[in-house]
């Protein structure tokens, strides 16, 4: 089994693969294909030697001709618009991991590992009920919804469905909502697909390969576009990606990495497993971003 690649692996690797995984996305648009991440965003967070296999799957993300496509405040919202569903289909696999990693149930039993127990509880503290700079306290999710009140972007196919489900509608049925982006409709079902998986290391690995451990290096390529931007319009947005950045690459990506290496121990079919779960969450991401960069081309 191939493990999770060194820098020196994942730099030496950079140039060949990296051109020919986007070769299929630089078909979709023209203008993004000669725009290819800077290598230090590929080589940013990989700093063990995990045994994950994650093929091509992170690079190809990274180095998705998307994020030069969002180059006007319009793409920006129409990515919002679509990205909203991502954002919020993270906090559902965040609450999958606790429920996997803690005791969320009554009567209260000890989970056996306390320091995931702790990890994932201070994960859980940052994402859903972080401060923020005026001291008040919201969700990542909440604030990525101001963030596009702000900017003008569409919040109400979010807020709608958000609305159908405390009503008690189930979420398959929620989900049919013509008004919701078709790529993110299938993106959150693919979510949850793991989440109901109920396996717990491809439910943390799918977390941990998919989310924390790669969104820095797909953020970071947006905050700097931001920076030039009306800062009255896309502040929020612009500290939004920015505490994201700060939180994963500090905090939570190296503590998830560590705890899927502590579930999957020496079990190769565990590794197995949590690196097909790992490349499945990076695809149904790649996925989303294909289509969503044909449509950005129409705008
Ligand atoms: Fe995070």
């Amino acid at each position: 089994m191939r493990r999770y690649r060194s820098n020196v692996e994942r730099e030496q690797s950079s140039g060949m693969s990296g051109s020919d995984s986007v070769s299929m996305q630089a078909a979709i648009c023209e203008e993004a294909r000669t725009t290819a991440a800077p290598k230090e965003l590929v080589a940013q967070n990989d700093m063990t030697d995990y045994r994950i296999e994650l093929g091509d799957s992170r690079e190809r993300l990274v180095r998705h001709p998307i994020y030069k496509l969002v180059n006007s405040p319009e793409r920006m919202k129409v990515f919002m618009e679509a990205h909203i569903w991502a954002v919020w289909d993270f906090q559902s696999l965040l609450k999958a991991v606790q429920q996997q990693l803690s005791c969320v149930t009554i009567p209260w039993t000890p989970t056996p590992d306390a320091e995931a127990r702790r990890l994932i509880n201070e994960i859980v503290l940052d994402e859903e009920s972080d401060e923020l700079p005026n001291g008040s306290f919201a969700s990542h999710f909440e604030l990525y919804l101001r963030s596009m009140e702000v900017a003008g972007a569409a919040t109400g196919p979010m807020v709608g469905m958000i609305e159908k489900i405390k009503a008690g509608v189930d979420l398959s049925v929620a989900l049919l909502d013509p008004s919701i982006p078709t790529e993110s409709r299938e993106f959150v079902n693919r979510s949850f697909s793991i989440i109901n998986s109920g396996s717990s290391h491809r439910i943390v690995s799918a977390f941990t390969y998919g989310r924390e451990d790669v969104i820095p290096d797909m953020f970071r390529q947006f905050v700097v576009r931001l920076a030039t931007y009306n800062p009255e319009i896309w502040g929020q947005f612009r500290f939004y990606l920015e505490r994201h950045i700060e939180h994963d690459d500090e905090h939570h990506g190296p503590v998830c990495r560590r705890i899927v290496a502590t579930m999957c121990g020496n079990d190769p079919i565990k590794w197995a497993e949590a690196s097909e779960a790992a490349r499945l969450a990076l695809e149904a991401r790649i996925h989303l971003w294909d289509t969503l960069a044909i449509r950005l081309t129409a705008i």
